[in-house]
């Protein structure tokens, strides 16, 4: 057997908590590879809505496992609260059952000084920073790629404590020469009491668990975080994320040879957000962007943020597309187009770039580029007739309106992958598969 992987296609938030829930029944893993409690993935099912950070989305089905990968960066504060709204939940709902969580001795730990020194970082950058959400995501994958890091193994070693407090005190320095002012004292108890929590889990080889799965026949999900243009490679760099967003993540993240991936369900809206900063060549400043973002209840699921809203960006799509090796596309949030007598769709960029004699030359182009800026970027738009009505009581793709059905058609025809779900609204029961 081999692993099926879903992520981002767009800067997050395409609603991979909603479908990884749905798809769930299918597999008998669930597993988290990259990213840390950046992500909110919301869950809506049974009048619950959900919003999970760390622990993978397939935790409300009691009879899967639940795997928190390697590659993932864990705030052991956040992972209590995680762990006991989960149990709000069970103790409200008695039908629910929360799945099993196993968690990589692999994974990196959010120290306390690390969301200290996301702070400065942002603050240092002024006007040019990330619009990081703040939860030590950039300085908890630095201390990992710089060798520096501590790991959920360490937890139960003697030297624990030790280990914890020679990383602190190396931050604190940087803080110190920053000059950046900061209260440690009650974060850090929150944080060693949540220290306890993880102690009551499995800590796991996760790749061992996961490879011996897959030769046992059983079915695993990978679940992706952020975005693929979020991706610290391949997105829109500086702003963008510290980890592999994209399919390869899974590989490193879980232990999983790229000779086991299987399916790739590359996930995005049938328009565009963006939350924090950086470039967005499809964005909207008019009332069509308000118009999106109230109809799509677009403020952030982690940070209560705002989301910048646009048009569907089918360059930037294609590319994500390339990048993951895309093999099914899944449509979200379609229903939030319900009310448009009109819909546009980026097809091409015009890029301003420089000839060799030093002259500025504009060139229409279906590639990403490497600067995607203000300015140096133009979407080219292909409109459409917006299907204009309601569409949550439709029930299966042949009573999709036929302006929907063009819409479809067009995506796929264009990004040569088909569309084999839709969603037309955050529930469960609110899903379309067009095809398996
Ligand atoms: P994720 O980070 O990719 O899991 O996505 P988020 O949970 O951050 O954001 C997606 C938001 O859209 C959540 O509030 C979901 O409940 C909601 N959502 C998901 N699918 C749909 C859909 O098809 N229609 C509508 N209206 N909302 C959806
Ligand atoms: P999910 O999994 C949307 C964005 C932040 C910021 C940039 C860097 O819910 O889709 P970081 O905290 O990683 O330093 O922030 O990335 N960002 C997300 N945007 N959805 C997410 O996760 C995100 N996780 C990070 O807003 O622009
Ligand atoms: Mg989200």
């Amino acid at each position: 057997m081999k692993v099926d992987v879903l992520l981002g296609l767009q800067w997050g938030d395409e609603g991979k908590g909603k479908i990884v829930d749905v798809l769930t029944p299918k597999y008998d893993f669930i597993a988290r590879f990259q990213g840390g409690p950046n992500a909110g993935h919301t869950l809506q099912f049974n009048n619950i809505k959900h919003v999970l950070h760390t622990i993978p989305s397939g935790i409300f089905h009691s009879e899967k496992i639940n795997i928190i990968g390697n590659g993932v960066v864990i705030d052991p504060v956040i992972f209590k609260n995680e762990i006991e709204s989960l149990e709000i939940v069970a103790q409200q709902n008695t039908s629910i059952k929360t799945g099993k969580l196993l968690i990589s001795k692999k994974a990196h730990l959010i120290l306390p000084t690390h969301r200290i020194l996301d702070a400065a970082s942002e603050a240092a950058k002024g006007k040019t920073k990330i619009g990081s959400t703040l939860k030590g995501i950039g300085p908890a994958y630095m201390d990992k790629t710089g060798r520096n890091g501590l790991r959920v193994g360490d937890i139960n070693t003697p030297q624990f404590r030790e280990k914890y407090k020679a990383l602190t005190q190396k931050h604190e320095k940087m803080l110190h020469n920053a000059k950046f002012e900061y209260d440690l004292s009650e974060y850090e108890e929150a944080w060693f009491a949540g220290i306890e929590v993880l102690k009551k889990y499995n800590h796991i080889d996760s790749e061992y668990e996961i490879n011996e799965a897959l030769n046992k026949n059983q079915k695993i999900l990978a679940e992706g975080a952020q975005g693929t243009l979020l991706d610290i490679e391949f997105g829109s760099y500086p702003y963008v994320t510290s980890s592999n967003t994209i399919c390869s993540g899974a590989c490193s993240g879980l232990g999983v040879a790229p000779s086991k991936i299987d399916n790739v369900f590359g996930i995005f809206k049938a328009y565009c957000t963006r939350v924090g900063s950086g470039p967005f060549p499809t964005e909207l400043f008019d009332e069509t962007g308000e118009k999106l973002q109230k109809a799509g209840h677009e403020f952030g699921a982690t940070t209560g943020r705002a989301r910048r809203c646009g048009w569907l960006d089918l360059v930037a799509l294609k590319y994500s597309i390339i990048l993951n090796g895309v093999t099914h596309l899944i449509m979200t949030k379609v229903d939030v187009l319900n009310k448009f007598e009109e819909i546009k769709v980026a097809t091409s960029y015009k890029v301003k770039q420089y000839k060799e004699n030093g002259e500025i030359e504009i060139i229409e182009t279906d590639r990403f580029p490497y600067n995607i800026e203000e300015g140096i970027v133009e979407p080219v738009y292909t409109k459409f007739k917006g299907w204009n009505t309601e569409i949550s009581q439709i029930t299966t793709k042949d009573d999709f309106p036929k302006e929907l059905k063009n819409y479809i058609k067009f995506i796929e025809d264009k990004l040569e992958v088909p569309i084999s779900i839709v969603s037309i609204g955050p529930k469960r029961t609110s899903t379309i598969k067009i095809e398996s």
